[in-house]
């Protein structure tokens, strides 16, 4: 079965949020699974790109409305990321050193154009073509409605949506630049009254999976505007959660680390690592440490954190760190929280992201929506313990310490006070030295690979195949 995968982001070529670790991640182990899948994404001006060798596959021309861009499919060449990576450089238009811009309408749809009018030439087709997220939402409507495309039309297309907040809007004055399509069907790119790629991904793909099965249930209420869409699609709807690359957090191999170690040893190797932390940033080592790894955005809870850190130091002995950037606003408040227990990294650095998995005792994660969320299931696999609103993934990934086998924290809905209550629950089990230690070693054994859920995956491909 030869899989596409088409996406913005990949890690770890180009990376913003999670989409990047499952689109880097779930054709390694669909391959392991004895799939061919690939990925193509845009060849974006990043690091990645200057130090690897491609191949040029195709060189040609192609048709964003009255405008014309030359374009190119490279291939990696000598491949390790345990699938095949393709990439669409549009010089002018995605070799930018950033992922996402304002133009994104025009350049995400030129990345979708090259992308089919490459597919159209090859003479083994793709069984099943899978796009993430808004970015390559037209693709399906593409296939389908473009008189261009027309050879493609009977290969199943999936939607998966990683976050149905953004859905990439654009005015119907724009309807041009997609390939001359049936204007009866015009109807497919609409949602009150503006071109809703992801609206019109989920009307014209196959299947619709969602990123994990609580999330789908939640998006029937809360969409964006989407609501209702997803309740009259639901048959063709289903929640797939998401795993983690196995092999890139582990804490017995990872380099990023400065000391690997098991379960066994979690006490000494998150020790090394507090350590590391506690002195970059100035915190005593003594006291439990609380870290937040992620976008500084009102999804996440981030607008409360001022408000929420500054009480939860007051009331209890502890340390928090964050890494993080996003909202300036939030930025400027949390560099406002003067008490010395607190200290923040304000960017985004994956060494240090790995090093704050391995020497926190807990990950705060008060999203406000989260389809999946990775970072608790990073947190797990490396000791720390998470505390989450119970939603989308978290819900269904963490279990509450006083339920039955539970191994984390959770609240239900976010305010300060909840928060605030959930970390003093988290500093109290924390002085159960026992019971805590405990804990460390079990959650590092909870398995949230991707090996199930490549599975369910590869049996719905098959369900569209025939
Ligand atoms: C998005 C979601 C996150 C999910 C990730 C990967 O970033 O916000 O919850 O884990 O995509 O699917």
């Amino acid at each position: 079965m030869k899989i596409v995968h088409i996406s913005a982001e990949c890690f770890p070529i180009a990376k913003i949020g999670g989409l990047a670790d499952v689109v880097g991640s779930l054709p390694k182990y669909q391959n392991e699974l004895g799939a061919n899948s690939a990925v193509i994404m845009p060849f974006y001006k990043v690091p990645f790109s200057d130090n690897q060798e491609f191949d040029v596959i195709l060189k040609d021309t192609l048709a964003l409305g009255h405008n014309y861009h030359q374009f190119r499919i490279l291939k990696l060449k000598n491949s390790t990321l345990g699938f095949e990576l393709f990439c669409v450089d549009i010089p002018g238009l995605l070799d930018k050193e950033y992922v996402y811009s304002e133009n994104d309408t025009e350049r995400f749809l030129a990345f979708q154009i090259a992308t089919l009018d490459w597919i159209i030439t090859l003479k083994e087709k793709p069984t099943i073509i899978h796009i993430h997220d808004h970015h390559t939402g037209l693709t399906p409507f593409m296939i389908t409605q473009s008189f261009k495309y027309s050879k493609l039309k009977n290969i199943p297309t999936i939607l998966t949506i990683h976050n149905a907040q953004y859905q990439g809007w654009f005015s119907h004055e724009k309807s041009h630049l997609i390939p001359p399509f049936n204007y009866d069907n015009v109807g497919l790119l609409d949602w009150d009254g503006s071109i809703n790629p992801l609206a019109t991904a989920i009307k014209c793909a196959w299947k619709v999976t969602t990123v994990s099965p609580s999330y789908m249930n939640e998006l029937k209420k809360n969409a964006n505007g989407l609501e209702q869409l997803l309740s009259s699609e639901s048959k063709k709807c289903v929640g797939i959660l998401n795993g983690i690359d196995w092999s890139v957090w582990n804490t017995e191999t990872d380099i990023k680390l400065e000391k690997n170690y098991t379960k066994n040893t979690v006490i000494s190797g998150k020790k090394v690592h507090k350590k590391i932390l506690c002195n970059q940033f100035k915190l005593n080592t003594k006291k439990p440490l609380f870290v937040f790894i992620g976008r500084l955005v009102g999804e996440k809870g981030a607008d409360l954190f001022p408000e929420i850190f500054t009480k939860a130091l007051e009331e209890n002995d502890i340390s928090i760190l964050l890494l993080g950037s996003g909202h300036k606003e939030i930025e400027i408040a949390l560099s406002k929280i003067t008490n010395n227990n607190y200290n923040n990294y304000i960017g985004y650095s994956e060494n240090l992201a790995h090093t704050m998995y391995a020497g926190a005792d807990f990950i705060l994660m008060p999203s406000r929506v989260e389809p999946c969320g990775l970072n608790q299931m990073y947190a797990l696999r490396y000791g720390t313990v998470p505390i989450v609103n119970e939603i989308g993934g978290l819900k269904d990934t963490v279990t509450d310490i006083d339920k039955n086998n539970g191994f984390g924290i959770t609240h239900k809905g976010v305010t300060i006070h909840k928060v605030v209550d959930a970390i003093k629950r988290a500093s109290i089990f924390y002085k159960d030295t026992d019971k805590f230690r405990k804990n460390q070693k079990q959650i590092m054994t909870i398995n949230n690979s991707w090996t199930n859920s490549a599975k369910e995956y590869l049996s719905l491909y098959k369900s569209l195949i025939n």
